[in-house]
């Protein structure tokens, strides 16, 4: 059996270690972590879910600024094992969760913070990236087949007040998050921030006041 090569890049500072079985970190993203690390620093107590979380970095650099615990989902047992290497790398403890999001998380967990990074492209167009792991990447005919899924963990996970940012692609795939996100009584968009690369959509969960 061959395995793939290591690599390693630096991801805002964190040294992070993936090869090609799993997606190459994205510059970009680093913004999530950033931004997250904004939402840690006022949100209620608790740990920080980081859903899609592949080799981790996403998760492990917006904890590297604002420190909180956190627990770490994603399928893939290859990026798992990743994960549990770039959070030792990091010093940091992860409870890294390998299964399918709407699985991992029991009944009854809540979460201030949740970082979410499903694949989006639609699957029409996954062999525009044939470097990419088709798992990583691949979010059915729209695209959106996991940020729905990540919508309802949201919705069962996200504590009062909490906020989660979740990574979609083109800016339309955003609007069609807004669309969604209607139907969750508690779930308002409040914010949507565009890169070159992707968008990332802030969904609090606020409490209706009683009538
Ligand atoms: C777009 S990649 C993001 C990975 C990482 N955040 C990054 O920036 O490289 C999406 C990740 O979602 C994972 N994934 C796909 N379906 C999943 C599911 N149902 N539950 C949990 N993770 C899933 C894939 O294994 C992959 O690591």
């Amino acid at each position: 059996m061959t395995t793939a090569e290591a690599q390693f890049v630096d991801f805002g500072g964190l040294r992070v270690e993936y090869d090609a079985r799993v997606l190459t970190p994205r510059p970009w993203t680093a913004a999530q972590s950033r931004w997250a690390a904004e939402l840690i620093r006022t949100a209620p107590p608790g740990p920080v879910l980081e859903l899609c979380a592949g080799a981790g970095h996403i998760g492990l650099l917006a904890v590297t600024l604002a420190p909180r615990p956190l627990v770490c989902v994603d399928l893939d047992p290859v990026a798992c094992g990743f994960l549990r290497k770039n959070a030792a790398l990091a010093g940091i403890e992860v409870d890294v969760r390998q299964g399918p999001m709407d699985e991992v998380v029991a009944a009854g967990e809540e979460f201030p913070v949740i970082v979410a990074d499903p694949p989006w492209v639609r699957t029409e167009e996954v062999g525009t990236f044939p470097e990419d792991p088709v798992t990583a990447i691949d979010g059915g005919r729209d695209g959106l087949d996991l940020a729905r899924t990540c919508l309802a963990v949201i919705d069962r996970h996200l504590a009062i007040d909490g906020s989660a940012l979740l990574q979609v692609g083109p800016l339309d795939q955003a609007q069609r998050i807004r669309d969604l996100v209607e139907h969750y009584d508690e779930l308002d968009v409040v914010e949507v921030r565009d890169y070159e690369r992707g968008a990332l959509v802030r969904i609090d969960r606020v409490v209706p006041e009683a009538a």
